[in-house]
Formats: structure tokens, sequence, C-alpha cells
């Protein structure tokens, strides 16, 4: 009856923008609904973070009625990974396991993108085969915990980066984005936000450098811009993007003034004409409303496209593509719990809740078992 009634009211909505096809740099997709990166924990992990089992491959089949599928994030080394059987992206072997997954994507008539990860201080020497996690700065995140085969441990101090772990970060993004071409990907998001390496640079509460990468707003952003150089020299900027979490506390990370900061850093992306920029506007996975950032004057300042992100629903997603706020929304847990999502959508369905028990949980439960609304049984 619900769905009915939805459907009924929405019905010219079916023809909202947001679900026409568009370009996103070089990329024709077919609808501008993003799967957004949600971390799964579904790798191979003895076998060295591999992903491209058959249920990795069927979970995102599943979804590539999205118009742009974004991976989970995956790690360009191994000290660049933070939680337990999330897959890498710079091995033979995980080339081949992506392949399986972007080939079945592309069958299926969508586009599919790596985000491409590095966790900098949010992580434990037993996820990184015994490496000290290394950041910006000497300064550990305070009330963040990893998750390892021991169980739940306490963050250790990581190490401060030397010019030259600095330089090797970057050359491993850049063998990552090279990677993904080979793995069959479309482009690349380059992971900017929620508190991990890149973010780490960019905000003040985790850099103290006084180097060339530390102090100023631009060198603090040096990081950020030598990674999307380096990316976008090996596989084009047109297939090159980026996420950014200007306000999220997410990972025990802010900035002392987040609009200066980010401000600059959009200005400089728009001038290296990267594909888009992908906001999570307001805290990952909460609040929308937090004071601090304009991301209207950070659409305005960026010629690329604008993926918006967190917490959308059909009415805010359609509004924000038809008012220009946007070229395109990106949904997590919504997708997650929705292979279907865009059918849903476009007819006003009512969405499957996602389960959170088993987000991070091996196995097909919770992953690829979600009902679409054909295998519902039908509503009086
Ligand atoms: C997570 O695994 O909780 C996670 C990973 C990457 C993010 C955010 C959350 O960007």
């Amino acid at each position: 009856m619900q769905a009915t009634q939805a459907r009924g009211s929405d019905a010219h909505s079916a023809d909202a923008k947001l679900f026409q096809p568009t370009r996103i740099g070089c990329i024709d997709i077919a609808n501008r609904v993003v799967m957004a990166p949600l971390t799964r924990c579904r790798a191979d992990e003895p076998a060295g973070d591999v992903p491209g089992s058959d249920i990795n491959v069927e979970y995102y089949r599943q979804r590539s009625g999205a118009g742009l599928i974004i991976s989970e994030g995956t790690q360009i080394s191994p000290v660049g990974k933070g939680y337990m059987a999330t897959p890498g992206i710079y091995s033979e072997a995980q080339v081949e396991g992506w392949r399986r997954i972007t080939d079945t994507v592309h069958a299926a008539g969508s586009k599919m993108l790596a985000q491409i990860w590095h966790v900098g201080r949010i992580t434990h020497p037993a996820l990184t085969g015994g490496a000290q996690p290394i950041a910006p700065s000497a300064i550990a995140p305070r009330d963040v915990v990893a998750y390892t085969h021991q169980g739940k441990v306490d963050i250790p101090t990581p190490q401060a980066m030397s010019v030259q772990q600095i330089a090797d970060v970057v050359a491993q993004f850049r063998q990552a984005a090279a990677n993904a071409l080979r793995a069959g990907f479309d482009g690349v998001e380059i992971h900017g936000a929620n508190g991990y390496l890149i973010d780490q640079f960019l905000r003040d509460g985790a850099n103290r450098r006084d180097d060339a990468y530390g102090g100023s707003v631009a060198a603090r952003c040096r990081l950020a811009l030598e990674i999307v150089d380096a990316v976008a020299a090996e596989i084009g900027a047109a297939r090159v993007g980026i996420r950014l979490s200007p306000l999220t506390p997410f990972n025990d990370l802010a900035d002392s003034d987040p609009q200066r900061t980010f401000d600059h850093l959009v200005e400089q992306l728009d001038a290296r004409g990267i594909a888009f920029v992908h906001f999570i506007e307001g805290s990952t996975g909460g609040a929308r409303d937090l004071p601090g950032f304009d991301y209207a004057k950070a659409r305005k300042s960026f010629r690329g496209a604008y993926i918006a992100n967190n917490g959308y629903d059909r009415a805010m997603a359609i509004e924000a593509v038809e008012s220009g706020r946007a070229d395109a929304v990106a949904f997590g847990r919504a997708f997650l719990a929705n292979p279907d999502l865009v059918q849903r959508l476009r007819v006003g369905a009512p969405l499957n809740a996602p389960d959170a028990q088993t987000f991070y949980t091996p196995g097909a439960a919770g992953y690829t078992d979600y009902p679409t609304l054909d295998a519902q049984p039908a509503v009086a």
C-alpha cells in the first residue's frame, strides 16, 4: 500500500534528471545515482587482501543499476591498510581479482571507479604486516580503536613521515591508479576524506609539521595535490576525482578553519581540471547541518562534476540534481541494503533497512542477500 501511494504521487519524478544520463570527466554514466564507497571487509585476507571472490563479484553485479559504482576503499600498500579483509590494489593477484568485478559491472551496463586509499594513522601493526603506522605528525587519534584478529586494540602513536616516505606514498598512489586501469576500472577516486592519510595532512588537528607539508594552508594541501598530479599524469585528469569531508569529526580529525583550507584545495583542484569532487556534507553517516563550510560555494568554484553525499533520501537527491546543486548523488547505506536502489528510487518504492550487524562480517549474509523489489511479496 505504501509503495502504491508513493508511486502514484511521484509518477512524474521518475523522469527526474537524477535518472538521466550524464558525463563525469570522460565517463558516460546512465544515471546520476552513484554507489558510494563502502568498506565491507570481505576480501580474501590470508591470501593477500585479494578481491574478486564469487560473492564479491555478485555484490557489485547486483548494484550495477547505479550510473557509477565507487569501489570500497582499496589500500595502495600494506601499510595503508586499516581494517581486516579490506582489498588492495598493489599486487597482480589483486589486479586480477578486481578485473573479475569490473568485467561483470561493465557487462551489466555500469561504470566503476577504484577508491584508492591510505589510512595513515588509523591502523595498528597487527593489520599492516607489523609496520608502524605513518602520519604527518606523531599524534595518535583519541578514542579510535583498531579491529584486529586479536580483537579491539588501541591505536599506537604513528611515526611522523619523512619527506622520502611522502614521496613513496605519492608514487604508490600513482601506481595504484595505473593498476586500477589495468584492472578495468574507468578511473579512480582518491580518498581524501574521513580522517585518513590525505585528510590527516589537510586538517591541522593531525598535521603539526613545519616543513613544506605542514603549517600554511598551501603546505597542508601539498600532499593531496601532489597525489592528484601524479595520478592525473598517469591516467588523465578526466578519470580522476577526490572525496573530501571538510567537517567530519570521524577518526578524531578537525580543522581550525575548514572554509579557508578547503577553499584553497578546491581552487587548486579546479585548476587541474579533474573530473569530480565528492563531498561528504556534514558528519559522515550523521548530522548534515554542521556549521563551518559552504558546499554551494565549493560547487560554484569547481568546474568539474560535484557529487553530493551523506544522508540523502529520494526527494533530496531529486532536488539536488534538479536545482543544479549537484551533478550526481552518492548513496552508501541505502545502496548496501538495496541492490536495486535506482529502480526503487525511480518508482518511489520503500527501501530495505541496512543491518549494521553484518556490515563488516564475512560471507553472503547482509552482503548479497538483501531482497530486490521483484523478490518481495506483492503488497496487498
Ligand atoms: C570504515 O571502515 O568504517 C570506514 C572506512 C572508510 C571510510 C569511512 C569509514 O571512509
